[in-house]
C-alpha cells in the first residue's frame, strides 16, 4: 500500500507547540525528529512560540515574514533548528483559514515532503475540532501517496514515514477527553486512517497498468479484500453472464482475449433495515474497441476502472466504520477492445432484463457495462437505492474539470445527501440535470435504444445519464460522472498524479454516521 505516512498522535499534557516538543526532544525525553511542521494561518498569523524563537536564527514570526510565507493552504518555508547537537528541519506550513478543506490540501503537503522513514512532527492542529484534525491527518496520508514501478520502490514504500501529531492532553484531573473540551478523540485519526487507507487502496487498482488488470485479476483483488474484511462475494464469469442474459457485458468484453466478469461483493450487518447497491464502472482498459480511440485519449484509459475501484474501496472500509446498512457493491469488469471477437456499431445487444440496443459507437461502452448491472440490482437485489459511480464521458470532464464529479439523480432527498457528503469529504459534487427534450436524441429505429445519438444534441454526460435511467426502474438513482475527477496530471494538496481514489471518501462520508463532530 504506497501510503508512504502514518499518522499517530503524541498525546501529552506538557506538549502543544512546536517549542514544548523540541525542548522536551532536547532534554533527551523524546525522539528528536527529522522534521517538524508549523501552523501559519492566513496572513502569516502564528501561535507564540517562545520556545522555537529560542532555536531560529530569528524568532518564528520574522523567519516566516523573510520567507514570505503568507500562510496560503499548502504553502512551505522550509528553516533549520539547532536543537543540541542535532539540526532539525523546520516546515512553516500554510493552513489558510483552518477549514477542513484548507487543512486537507495543508496536509497534502506536508506528506508530500515527507520521505521513506521519515520522523516527522507537527503541531498544526493543537486545539482545532475534531473534523479539523480529521481532514488534516486525511491531507497528510493522501498526500504521502506515491505509486511507482521504478525499480528499488517497493523498498521505499517498506520504510514507512512517521508523521506525530501534538495532541494536547486533558490533565489527569479533569478524566477522559470528551467533545468540544478542546482535546482531540482518538477516532478522529483513527477515521482519517480508515478514509485515506481505503482512498489509497482505490489509487493503487485504478494506477495498476492494465497488461496486469484484466478483469479477472481484479475479480481476484476484491475476492482478496472480501476475504480480509468479511464480506460476501460472487464472481460472476462470461458464462455465466451469458446464461443470465448480461449482454452488455458481454459485448463489451467479447473483443478482448481476457474474459469480462461481474463482481458482487456484499455487506450485511446484523439488523440492518436499508440496503443499498453501489455500481462501478470496471473497464480495465479502454480502447474504444472498433470505434477506436486516437493516440492521446488511450493514454489514461487504465484509469477507466476507477468507478469500480471505489466501489470495492468503500465496500473494504464499511465493517471498520460500523456502517449500519445492507451494502452491496457490483463491479461490472470488462477490457473493450478491438478484434475479429469484437462487437461492431450496428450490433443489437439484448440486455439483462430483455430491452435491447443498438450500439452506435463501441467506445460508449460503459453505460452498456453499467446498465446490465443496474438492470440486475433493480431485479434482483430490491435496493432502497442504487448509485452508481463511472468514468463514463469526456463530456463530464470538459463541464466540471478535475476538481468536481457530475451528479445525476431522480431523487433530491438522495441528490441533497450525495452532495452534503461531498463537501464533507472533499469529494465534490455538481449537480446536474437530466434534461428530458435529449431523451429522445437515444431513440432507435431497430432496437428499444441506441447507445449514443443518431443525431447529436450535445450534452454528452447528460445524455449518457439519461440512458442509464432507463435501467434503474422506479428506485431512487444517482449516477456519479467521474471522468475528470478520478485521474489527475499533477500533484496537488491530498491529490497525487495518477488516480485519485475520487468517490471513496463520498460514498464512505455518505454511509457512514461519522463519530467525529463537524466544527462548530
Ligand atoms: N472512458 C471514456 C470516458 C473518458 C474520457 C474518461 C476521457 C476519462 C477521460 C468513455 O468510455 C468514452 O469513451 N466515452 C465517449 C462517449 C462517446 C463515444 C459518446 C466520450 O466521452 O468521448
Ligand atoms: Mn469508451
Ligand atoms: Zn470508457
Amino acid at each position: 500500500m504506497p501510503v508512504i505516512g502514518s499518522v499517530t498522535a503524541l498525546r501529552r499534557a506538557d506538549l502543544g507547540t512546536a517549542g514544548d516538543y523540541l525542548r522536551a526532544a532536547g532534554d533527551g525525553g523524546l525522539e528528536l525528529a527529522d522534521l517538524v511542521a508549523v501552523p501559519v494561518g492566513s496572513g502569516g498569523e502564528m501561535a507564540q512560540d517562545a520556545g522555537l524563537d529560542e532555536l531560529l536564527p530569528a524568532g518564528a514570526a520574522e523567519v516566516v515574514k523573510a520567507a514570505r510565507q503568507t500562510g496560503k493552504a499548502g504553502q512551505v518555508a522550509q528553516a533549520v533548528a539547532k536543537v543540541g547537537g542535532a539540526v532539525v528541519r523546520i516546515a512553516f506550513l500554510g493552513v489558510g483559514d483552518r477549514s477542513p478543506r484548507e487543512l486537507r490540501k495543508a496536509g497534502g503537503e506536508l506528506g508530500r515532503l515527507l520521505q521513506p522513514g521519515d520522523r516527522a512532527v507537527s503541531s498544526v492542529v493543537a486545539r482545532q475540532p475534531d473534523d479539523q484534525v480529521r481532514a488534516f491527518a486525511e491531507g497528510v496520508l493522501l498526500g504521502s501517496y506515491r505509486y511507482s514501478e521504478k525499480s528499488g520502490a517497493a523498498a521505499d514504500h517498506a520504510r514507512r514515514a512517521e508523521l506525530k501529531l501534538l495532541v494536547p492532553a486533558p490533565d489527569a484531573a479533569h478524566g477522559s477527553p470528551s467533545p468540544g473540551d478542546g482535546t482531540v478523540r482518538a477516532e478522529a485519526i483513527d477515521e482519517a486512517v480508515i478514509l485515506a487507507t481505503a482512498a489509497a487502496l482505490a489509487r493503487d487498482l485504478t494506477n495498476t497498468p492494465s497488461v496486469r488488470k484484466s478483469p479477472q485479476w481484479l475479480a481476484d483483488a476484491a475476492s482478496k479484500i472480501a476475504a480480509e474484511n468479511g464480506l460476501g462475494v460472487r464472481v460472476w464469469t462470461d458464462k455465466e453472464l451469458a446464461n443470465a442474459g448480461f449482454g452488455g457485458l458481454a459485448a463489451v468484453g467479447s473483443g478482448s482475449d481476457r474474459p469480462p466478469r461481474l463482481i458482487e461483493l456484499s455487506y450485511s450487518p446484523p439488523a440492518a433495515r436499508h440496503h443499498v447497491v453501489l455500481v462501478g464502472k470496471g473497464i480495465t482498459f479502454d480502447s474504444g474497441g472498433l470505434s477506436l480511440k486516437p493516440v492521446d485519449a488511450m493514454k489514461t484509459m487504465k484509469t477507466d476502472m476507477a468507478g469500480g475501484a471505489a466501489v470495492i474501496a468503500v465496500m473494504s472500509a464499511l465493517a471498520s466504520l460500523g456502517v449500519p446498512d445492507k451494502v452491496t457493491g457490483l463491479v461490472a469488469a470488462a477490457e473493450n477492445m478491438p478484434s475479429g471477437s469484437a462487437c461492431r456499431p450496428g450490433d443489437v445487444l439484448r440486455m439483462f432484463g430483455g430491452r435491447t440496443v443498438e450500439v452506435l459507437n463501441t467506445d460508449a461502452e460503459g453505460r452498456l457495462v453499467l446498465a446490465d448491472a443496474i438492470a440486475y440490482a433493480d431485479a434482483a437485489l430490491d435496493p432502497e437505492q442504487i448509485v452508481d459511480v463511472a468514468t463514463l464521458t469526456g463530456a463530464a470532464r470538459i463541464a466540471l474539470g478535475g476538481s468536481l464529479a457530475a451528479l445525476y439523480s431522480t431523487d433530491d432527498e438522495l441528490a441533497a445527501d450525495l452532495l452534503a457528503a461531498g463537501e464533507a469529504s472533499g469529494d465534490r459534487l455538481w449537480r446536474m440535470p437530466l434534461t428530458e427534450e435529449y431523451r429522445s436524441a437515444l431513440d432507435s429505429p431497430v432496437a428499444d435504444l441506441s447507445n449514443v445519438p443518431r443525431k447529436d444534441p450535445g450534452a454528452g454526460s447528460i445524455v449518457a445519464a439519461l440512458f442509464l435511467r432507463e435501467f434503474a426502474g422506479s428506485r431512487p438513482w444517482a449516477h456519479l460522472d467521474i471522468a475528470g475527477a478520478a485521474r489527475s496530471g499533477t500533484d496537488d494538496g491530498d491529490v497525487t498524479a495518477g488516480g485519485t481514489g475520487y468517490g471513496t471518501r463520498l460514498l464512505l462520508r455518505w454511509l457512514a454516521p461519522s463519530t467525529v463532530s463537524p466544527a462548530a
